[in-house]
């Protein structure tokens, strides 16, 4: 496996996200470790976008359990329904938030994260996990990360 990802710079968002899906779809190919791959599909995303917080949350007992992830130490465990990631569990949608102070019950793991977008992972029709990416920023996500992050989430499997 390569163990760099190759992103010329000066590239928009979108431009990024062309360039790093082959890289990352033969990287995750080449690793069955489901772990594994999202570790680094986490430090993938947090390295190139410069993202606050990357990080995936998987369904366990009926909760979502932290798993692999990028930045500060976040909270453990999430009830379905709940927060951001809860609920883009329970309706198997992606959600992007532009601000999450306007998000009722939104779980702020982190006060500097501004904007959250939260992609449901599926295998055979069921949701088996999140992938969650903070920014820093109002507004740090639109239709574009959405496309790209859900084509991602279809590669990994837990
Ligand atoms: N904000 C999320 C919780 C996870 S952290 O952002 C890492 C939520 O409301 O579900």
């Amino acid at each position: 496996m390569a163990d760099t990802l190759i992103i010329p710079a000066g590239l928009t968002k979108e431009e990024k996200y062309k360039a790093l899906l082959p890289q990352l779809k033969s990287m995750l190919e080449g690793e069955s470790d489901g772990i594994a791959n999202m570790a680094n599909v986490a430090a993938a995303l947090k390295e190139i976008f410069r993202f606050w917080w990357v990080g995936f949350y998987i369904v366990k007992n009926n909760e979502l359990v932290l798993g692999p992830f990028q930045g500060p130490i976040a909270c453990t465990r999430i009830a379905r329904g709940r927060g951001v990631c809860g609920t883009a569990w329970k309706e198997g949608k992606t959600l992007i938030v532009p601000d999450v102070e306007q998000f009722p019950g939104h779980i702020a793991c982190s006060s500097a994260s501004k904007s959250e977008i939260v992609v449901p992972l599926f295998n055979n029709g069921l949701v088996w996990g999140v992938l969650d990416v903070d920014s820093d920023r109002l507004n740090g996500f639109d239709g574009t990360d959405a496309d790209y992050l859900t084509k991602i989430a279809g590669w990994l499997r837990h």
